[in-house]
């Protein structure tokens, strides 16, 4: 059980804009809650938490951040009991550990869970009316933590400031996505930051994602950067694979993120008798599967994307189709069960399911 007991100060808003809000057309990322969750690094100490209304930040242009990119982020979703009543989150102590092995990875001071679940439950339970009702949407939430010196030499920072807002989204991808294989840029390298969720790596993403999209593709499939051999994640998810009656996940390691609805799912897969191996994937495999016929299904899965169909890969200049989604019996199932677990409507057997 999480003490949940740390004294935060909370200034509410005296003008919140719920009401301003048409949860059934809600786009993803743009609509804020009413409040957020702050706390300060200086002296070797966490100081200063508490809650304020959502606002601009009042920063120096010379704070590190801005020049040499540290920082590290968090995402995690919040839905609405069945009665309405509660706000379940969806394994929140383990964003709390993952944010903790990024921060280390960029030279930063650890954020104690106490204080994530601390700031995180009590913001949620000023905002629980922001948690949206609707069919596939949640309530976002992004903890983030960064370097706030105000310095222009390159050192770790001395000073970070850690904030937590909400954000209440739909579907981060409206359909079946397409992904294109990427064998010339590299979005991790062995010893680099690819396992934490450092904003620098998603700044380094964005060029060959955008050269993909402006040939039609929603997002790309990262491969090893030293050979371009083996399949890594998408970015955005990470990547699964149905082959002949196997799960295939890959693993994490010091160039994939750790994501924790792809060990959810291996979970839920290993509960269900199924067979599961967790093991490199390279492109070669994927490509003979699809042409044999042995890859049923491929999936991605994310916090933003919770499970997304992916319709169509593309490598070396060849579009694969892959099969049709309405055939893919376990990604569908799961889809129903994951979300059914995050939304109250399945038994959370595991204690997967956080309530505020
Ligand atoms: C998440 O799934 O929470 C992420 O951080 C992905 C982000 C790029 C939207």
């Amino acid at each position: 059980m999480i003490d949940i007991g740390l004294d935060i100060k909370i200034q509410k808003t005296n003008q919140s804009r719920l009401p301003e809000i048409d949860f059934n057309n809600i786009p993803f990322g743009k609509i804020y809650a009413d409040h957020m969750f702050l706390a300060e690094y200086q002296n070797g100490q966490w100081s200063d938490l508490r809650i304020e209304p959502f606002n601009n930040l009042n920063l120096s242009p010379a704070i590190s951040v801005l020049h040499y990119g540290q920082s590290v982020f968090e995402g995690l979703k919040g839905f609405r009991s069945p009665d309405g009543k509660e706000v379940l989150v969806f394994r929140p102590e383990e964003n709390a550990k993952r944010l903790k092995d990024s921060a280390k990875r960029l030279c930063m001071p650890e954020v104690p869970e106490e204080i994530f679940m601390t700031g995180l439950h009590k913001l949620l339970d000023l905002d629980r009316g922001w948690v949206p009702n609707v069919k596939d949407s949640a309530l976002y939430i992004r903890p983030f933590q960064f370097a706030a010196d105000e310095y222009i030499g390159l050192k770790p920072s001395e000073s970070f400031k850690f904030i937590i807002f909400a954000s209440p989204v739909g579907a981060y991808y409206s359909e079946p996505v397409k992904v294109k294989v990427e064998t010339e840029y590299t979005r991790a390298a062995q010893g680099g930051t690819g396992f934490a969720k450092a904003a620098g790596n998603y700044a380094a993403s964005m060029y060959p994602a955008k050269l993909a999209a402006e040939q039609g593709y929603h997002q790309l499939l990262w491969t090893d950067g030293k050979e371009h051999k083996f399949i890594e994640e998408s970015g955005t998810m990470n990547v699964l694979f149905v082959i002949n009656d196997t799960l295939v996940s890959i693993p994490s390691s010091d160039t994939i993120l750790p994501g924790i609805t792809r060990r959810s799912v291996v979970q839920i897969a290993k509960d269900w008798g199924m067979k599961v191996e967790e093991r490199p994937v390279e492109v070669a495999e994927i490509i003979s599967a699809i042409k044999d016929g042995s890859l049923k299904e491929m999936f991605g899965a994310g916090t933003a994307a919770t499970i997304t169909q992916i319709a169509l890969m593309a490598y070396d200049g060849i579009d694969y189709e892959l099969p049709a989604v309405e055939t893919r019996e376990f990604s569908n199932k799961l889809h129903a069960e994951l979300t059914g677990i995050q939304r109250g409507l399945v038994e959370d057997t595991r204690g997967w399911v956080y309530k505020i």
